[in-house]
């Protein structure tokens, strides 16, 4: 335990920045088996449309030209998956994530897809990749990008390690704006998620981090700010269902 020095938020609490990546970690370790079932309980099926936006948005490429996707945060690999599905032979992802248990799930779903060495699963933290520069056509992250301590590092290296003409896709929680239905959410997350979540996976304390640390992450304008901060260029972003999400784009230009 750090004593002094930065704090940041795991979810409402305040904590030293050197803890938050220890606590996302238990989190993830927890819930990972049951991590791609809550997903769908939680949203009603509504992420999948949401990464399928994120992977349209990828555009990969459906000739047999190669193209090789860094999905950082990506778990158990579904949105590696999903990118694989829609492009032609040459595309490739690699999914980078903290967290042994979430690969680990991954592996086994792409050996049962038969996508062993298509999609590859590497253990790395987001904030400090091992890749070389300019080393991928396009980079994703999909509901991670607040889970890491340090979300500017984060940027700066998905940056560095995007191709000049590469673009960064960045699928994240949002703020709902629409009057009525902040309300109904408001409920719904507080009141419905950490329930669930403690139904399905025995572990209510990790979803109610997951609610508060959708509160915490910043507005998607302020975030727009930090990707074109880290050096992208043309950074945009388009709210989707409500503002429930958002999906952020920039280019390596
Ligand atoms: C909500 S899950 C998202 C998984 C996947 N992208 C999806 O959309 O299904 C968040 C993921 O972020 C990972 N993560 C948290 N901190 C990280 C870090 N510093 N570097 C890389 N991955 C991290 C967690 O281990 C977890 O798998």
């Amino acid at each position: 335990m750090a004593t002094g020095g930065e704090r940041t938020h795991f979810g409402y609490q305040s904590v030293p920045l050197e803890d938050k990546q220890g606590r996302v970690d238990d989190v993830f370790h927890s819930v990972a088996r049951r991590y791609d079932l809550m997903n769908d309980l939680m949203s009603g099926g509504l992420h999948r449309a949401w990464k399928d936006a994120l992977v349209t948005a990828v555009n990969p490429p459906k000739s047999d030209r190669n193209f090789h996707v860094l999905d950082l945060a990506g778990g158990t690999g579904d949105v590696a998956f999903r990118i694989i599905d829609a492009g032609g032979h040459g595309v490739r992802a690699t999914v980078c994530d903290i967290n042994a248990d979430m690969l680990q799930v991954g592996r086994e779903r792409a050996a049962a897809r038969g996508l062993d060495g298509v999609v590859t699963f590497e253990q790395g933290n987001a904030e400090e990749l091992a890749y070389p520069d300019c080393s991928f056509d396009c980079v994703t992250i999909a509901f991670g990008i607040r889970n890491v301590p340090r979300i500017e590092r984060a940027l700066d290296e998905a940056y560095r390690v995007l191709k000049i003409g590469g673009r960064f896709l960045c699928l994240e929680f949002s703020s709902v704006d629409v009057p009525g239905i902040d309300a109904l959410y408001e409920l719904y997350s507080f009141q419905v998620i950490p329930r669930v979540g403690e139904v399905v996976t025995g572990d209510r304390d990790a979803y109610q981090y997951l609610v508060e640390s959708i509160r915490k992450f910043p507005r998607p304008k302020e975030f727009a700010r930090m990707i074109e901060a880290a050096g992208f260029r043309r950074a945009s972003f388009r709210p989707m269902t409500g503002g429930v999400v958002a999906l952020h784009s920039g280019w390596r230009l």
